[in-house]
């Protein structure tokens, strides 16, 4: 199994954040290599949490990346973020496939990520990074990287400490901050600063998440920030979760 990639020097753009970045995307890509070459019985939660960090990754770069050049008007960044967009939807794809309990064989969907990231890495930033550059060069400072997210959904309660409960839909699910859709409207009793737990529905035993509203959008549902960084063992139960209820 070809499971070799490597980050030279023909890929560096000259933009130290940027290339810093896909460095690191080559590292996560190579820990799943890695894995593949171990026999998968015994490392599929290692896989599966690797490729959870490599995917709530490439959306953290992909913010930055994006923002540099929104900064510095890039005139084609509209075709530049539906490349991007077509690989998180891939990695998403698969993501779902080697999570999925009932398929017996994940390694080969971590293989097919692998290949597909080997080749979209390498292709991406020679031609379409390489063109846009120019306009990642200029004043990278003060943008932030975004708090990484992970496409996938769960249902959860969210206790509020009025000892009022709801349960809602998560999306967007970063490891600061939350959305929790809910069918409108929103219930009035709902307001910003309010203080709740979240627990995972199915995962009674889970250790409820600390969070505070800080956004209510009555059409839509609340934002929430979390008191603690989500840690990957709660993105796991949340993927499996998504397995659960489809
Ligand atoms: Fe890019």
């Amino acid at each position: 199994m070809g499971t070799r990639i490597d980050f030279n020097n023909n890929l560096r753009l000259g933009v130290d954040p940027i290339d810093n970045q896909h460095e690191q995307l080559f590292r996560l890509a190579i820990g799943i290599g890695i894995h593949l070459n171990n026999d998968l019985k015994d490392c599929r939660s290692e896989i599966e949490s690797s490729v959870l960090e490599l995917e709530s990754y490439i959306s953290e770069h992909f913010g930055f990346e994006e923002a540099i050049m929104k900064k510095n008007g890039n005139p084609n960044l509209a075709s530049h973020i539906m490349a991007h967009q077509r690989l998180t939807t891939s990695c998403a794809h698969l993501r779902k496939k080697i999570f999925d309990p009932s398929n017996q064989a994940p390694s080969e969907q971590a293989f097919e990520l692998f290949e597909v990231l080997k080749n979209w890495l390498c292709d991406h930033i020679m031609k379409i990074d390489r063109i846009a550059s120019s306009y990642m060069r200029q004043k990278p400072d003060g943008i932030k990287p975004r708090s990484p997210r992970i496409s996938l959904e769960g249902r959860v309660l969210v206790e509020f400490s009025n000892k009022r409960g709801i349960t809602g839909c998560l999306r967007n699910i970063g490891f600061n901050s939350l959305f929790l859709e809910l069918p409108p409207p929103a219930p009035e009793w709902i307001v910003d600063s309010d203080e709740g737990l979240i627990h995972l529905i199915p995962f009674a035993d889970k250790k409820p998440i600390p969070c505070q509203v800080i956004r209510v959008e009555p059409e839509k549902g609340i934002a929430l920030i979390l008191k603690d960084k989500l840690d990957m063992p709660f993105i796991t139960a949340l993927v499996r979760m998504e397995h659960r209820q489809s």
